[in-house]
C-alpha cells in the first residue's frame, strides 16, 4: 500500500511503433485503472535492447511513448511515468532475481521461444533472462496488480515464482503480484491472419493498426481485413477474423460482443468493416494530436521525466535496501 491505495505496475517496449493491440489490451486499461491505485507506469527501455537498436531510434521512441502515455490519460502528476533506464534498482534487484530463477523455468518461456526465432542470429542472454527483469520491475514497487495482455500472463507467472520463492526463504519481503486482464481485447489478433497475434514486428504492414496510422490508412487496413464465407457478424471462433474485428470493436466502444452481435445483425461486412474502423479512429485520432502537442511541450516533458524518475528512485531503494539487509549484504 502506498498513500492508503494499492499499488498497480505496468510498462510497454520503447520498440518500434505501438499496435492498437498495445493500447486495447494494455494502455486503455491502465487509464481506467490510474485513480484507483498507486501507479507506476514505465517505458521499458531496458527490455528493448534485448533486440538491436539504433541509440537515436530508441531514445525518440522512448520519449514518444513517455508522451503516449501522457496523451492517453495518465497523468505524470499523479502516476509515476518514467524512463526503466532512469531507475538503476531494475538492474541490480534483477540480478539478485537471477541467483533466484532456475534455468527450466526460463526455459519454458514461449515468447523466448518465440523471440529466439525471429532473432535467430542475436540469441543473447538478455532475451533468454529478460522475464527476470520484468520480475524485477514488478517486485521493486511490491506492485498488487499488474495489467497486461494475454501474451505476458506467463511471465507474471514467474514473477510470483519468483516472489514466492524468495519469501519462503528470507520472511515476507515481497508482495505476490495479481495479473489484470480487461474484459474484452486482452488478445488483439492480425488482421491478416487472426490466428496470430497483432505485433509491431509483423512484416505485413496491412496485419497491424500502428497508433500512428491516419485515417485514411485505418480505413484501407480494415477494408483489406480477412473475414470468410458466413457473411454473418457472429462472435465464434470459426469465425476468427470477423471474431478479432468485433473484439476490436466492443474493446474500443466499451460494448460486449453480444450488443455488437445485435447491432451488426443485418450488416453485411463490408458496413460492419467501416463501423469498426470509424470506432478506432475516434479512439486514435485525439491520442495523436495529444501526443504531438505533448512533444512540442519540451520543457514540461523533461520536467516530468526528471521528477518521476526520482520518485521511482525512492520507491526503488525503500524495496532494495530490504532486500540487500535479508540476503547478507552490508550496510552502506
Ligand atoms: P510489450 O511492450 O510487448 O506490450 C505492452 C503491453 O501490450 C500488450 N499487448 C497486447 N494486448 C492485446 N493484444 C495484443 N495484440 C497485444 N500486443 C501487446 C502486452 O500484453 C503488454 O501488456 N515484457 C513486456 C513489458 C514489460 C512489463 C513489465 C509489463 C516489462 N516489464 C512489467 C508489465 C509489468 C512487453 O514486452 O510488453
Amino acid at each position: 500500500m502506498l498513500e492508503g491505495k494499492k499499488v498497480l505496475f505496468s510498462g510497454m517496449q520503447a520498440t518500434g511503433t505501438l499496435t492498437l493491440g498495445n493500447y486495447l489490451g494494455a494502455l486503455k486499461n491502465w487509464v481506467s485503472l490510474n485513480e484507483q491505485y498507486f501507479c507506476f507506469f514505465s517505458v521499458v527501455d531496458l527490455h528493448s535492447i534485448t533486440i538491436r537498436q539504433d541509440p537515436e531510434t530508441l531514445r525518440e521512441n522512448a520519449r514518444n511513448l513517455f508522451a503516449l502515455y501522457v496523451a492517453a490519460g495518465l497523468n505524470p502528476e499523479q502516476n509515476c511515468i518514467y524512463y526503466q533506464s532512469h531507475v538503476s534498482g531494475h538492474a541490480q534487484l534483477s540480478w539478485i532475481l537471477n541467483c533466484f530463477t532456475y534455468m527450466g523455468e526460463l526455459n519454458r518461456m514461449t515468447q523466448f521461444k518465440d523471440k529466439s526465432k525471429k532473432n535467430s542470429e542475436n540469441i543473447n542472454a538478455g532475451l533468454f533472462t529478460y522475464p527476470i527483469l520484468m520480475a524485477a520491475d514488478i517486485l521493486l514497487y511490491q506492485s498488487d496488480v499488474v495489467p497486461i495482455g494475454l501474451d505476458q500472463t506467463q511471465h507474471l507467472e514467474l514473477a510470483r515464482d519468483i516472489a514466492i520463492r524468495f519469501n519462503g526463504i528470507y520472511g515476507d519481503t515481497f508482495t505476490v503480484p495479481e495479473a489484470y486482464l480487461g474484459k474484452i481485447g486482452t488478445k488483439i489478433m492480425s488482421l491478416q491472419e487472426p490466428s496470430k497475434k497483432m505485433s509491431k514486428s509483423d512484416t505485413q504492414t496491412n496485419a497491424t493498426i500502428l497508433l500512428t496510422d491516419d485515417s485514411d490508412t485505418i480505413v484501407r487496413k480494415l477494408k483489406r481485413a480477412v473475414t470468410d464465407l458466413e457473411g454473418k457478424v457472429a462472435y465464434r471462433k470459426e469465425q476468427p477474423g470477423i471474431k478479432n474485428l468485433i473484439d476490436i470493436y466492443c474493446a474500443a466502444t466499451d460494448i460486449l460482443p453480444e450488443q455488437a452481435e445485435k447491432t451488426f445483425a443485418n450488416k453485411g461486412y463490408g458496413d460492419f468493416k467501416m463501423a469498426v474502423a470509424e470506432a478506432i479512429i475516434s479512439v486514435l485520432e485525439p491520442i495523436q494530436k495529444r501526443q504531438q502537442s505533448l512533444l512540442k511541450e519540451k520543457e514540461y516533458l523533461d520536467q516530468m521525466i526528471r521528477k518521476n524518475a526520482q520518485k521511482a528512485n525512492e520507491h526503488a531503494q525503500k524495496t532494495l535496501v530490504e532486500v540487500e539487509k535479508k540476503i547478507g549484504f552490508p550496510a552502506k
